[in-house]
């Protein structure tokens, strides 16, 4: 068990857990360029998602690891391009309206020389491919780094989220493979609108990712908003903490929109005390709260304008981590179904830590607060 203590951490301990973010993130990077998951943990040790690595990149982009995020983006597109010839043929197939076996699709998890693995997982999600282009793009655009490096997996992204977005998949949870989930439609718009402006594909792929972007847009608000905010899928009524990501970073529904304000309103009041939860049926590991989501709500709380929110949630992730300094996926002292944790702790052990993903969350909350190590500290 974790306590709070008494003191509200300082700022001083903030910045520090930001440089040991970094650093345990670095450390772990795979000479390939790809970011593990959790290089420990039973059930995701060799493995990198695109999903995770995406906004581990975001983050270690904002502490200004560069090299470290463009050897990741090299991983990320190389692992692509490899799959070129793949993606060419489910498009030609669903444009001649071939079935297609979610098995044939795009896995979502790779090992981290970029290869299947041969353990089975829940493979066919969307969002990762997405969230990766938003992250190229952005990461580009900070650091002014030459797109045409990465143009052609992104390209090879591209075409597969424009012919499938649409497609049920499993959702960031890797659960629910027959739904079409808010987050798997936040998550692509994100990216196919970065790249659709970022002058990187030729202009007809520019224009279809720019009118398929709209495309989601609008399917998402007509048929997965309930109650005035978005939903966890096509059908639900509840809200999933991933949604918050389709107001910022995504853009899905901007900041300040009703939409946008009932989605963030709803995850506040249903899954946040301030840990935030996944979703209220939530029972991997007992149905802990998450300090990646507790960030993302963080980061939305701070750009519509509440600092002392975000610094609370901050705060909170801060005062979770292992005294060396590790941020697990997922915090035990508020369970939704505790009588569901035995049943994880016996199938894959302890929860998950260090999580790569919980660690770039941080930099990328931290750095919005402006509570980064200055620039001269942030290096051994
Ligand atoms: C989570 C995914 C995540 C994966 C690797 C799974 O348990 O549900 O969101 O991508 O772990 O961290």
């Amino acid at each position: 068990m974790h306590h709070l203590p008494a003191e509200p951490i300082g700022d001083d301990e903030l910045r520090a857990l930001a440089r040991r973010s970094h650093d345990v993130i670095a450390e772990h990077q795979a000479p390939s360029g790809a970011y593990p998951a959790s290089p420990t943990f039973s059930a995701y040790r060799g493995y990198a998602w695109y999903r995770d690595g995406a906004f581990t990149a975001e983050g270690m982009s904002r502490y200004g690891d560069v090299a470290s995020v463009d050897a990741f983006h090299d991983w990320a597109s190389r692992v692509l391009v490899a799959r070129a010839d793949v993606v060419r043929s489910l498009v030609a197939r669903a444009a001649a309206g071939e079935e297609i076996g979610n098995d044939e699709m795009l896995p979502t998890r790779y090992t981290l020389d970029g290869e299947v693995g041969s353990d089975p997982w829940w493979d066919f999600q969307t969002d990762g491919y997405g969230t990766w282009l938003w992250a190229v793009v952005t990461h580009a655009r900070r650091h002014g780094r030459d797109l045409a490096r990465w143009a052609d997996g992104i390209t090879v992204a591209t075409d597969y989220l424009v012919a499938f977005w649409n497609r049920p998949c499993y959702d960031w949870w890797e659960e629910h493979v027959a739904h079409r989930h808010g987050s798997t439609f936040g998550a692509i718009y994100g990216g196919l609108s970065a790249v659709a402006g970022a002058g990187v594909l030729d202009p007809v792929r520019s224009e279809t990712a720019a009118a398929t972007a709209e495309r989601v847009r609008q399917v998402a608000l007509a048929e997965c908003v309930a109650g005035g905010h978005l939903v966890k899928w096509v059908g639900s009524d509840v809200v999933d903490a991933s949604l918050a990501s389709c107001v910022v970073p995504f853009g899905l529904v901007p900041v300040g929109t009703a939409t946008a304000d009932a989605t963030i309103a709803t995850i506040r009041r249903d899954l946040a005390t301030p840990g935030v939860h996944r979703f209220a049926a939530d029972v991997f590991f007992g149905g802990g709260q998450w300090p990646l989501l507790t960030c993302l709500l963080g980061w939305n709380e701070l750009a519509a304008g509440d600092r002392d929110s975000a610094l609370e949630r901050l705060r909170w992730v801060a005062a979770h981590a292992t005294p060396d300094g590790l941020l697990p996926e997922q915090v035990d002292d508020h369970l939704l179904h505790p009588e569901h944790r035995a049943e994880w702790l016996e199938r894959w052990g302890t929860v998950a830590t260090p999580l790569l993903w919980s660690h770039g969350m941080y930099l990328v909350l931290a750095d919005e607060l402006g509570l980064l190590p200055p620039e001269e500290s942030r290096w051994s």
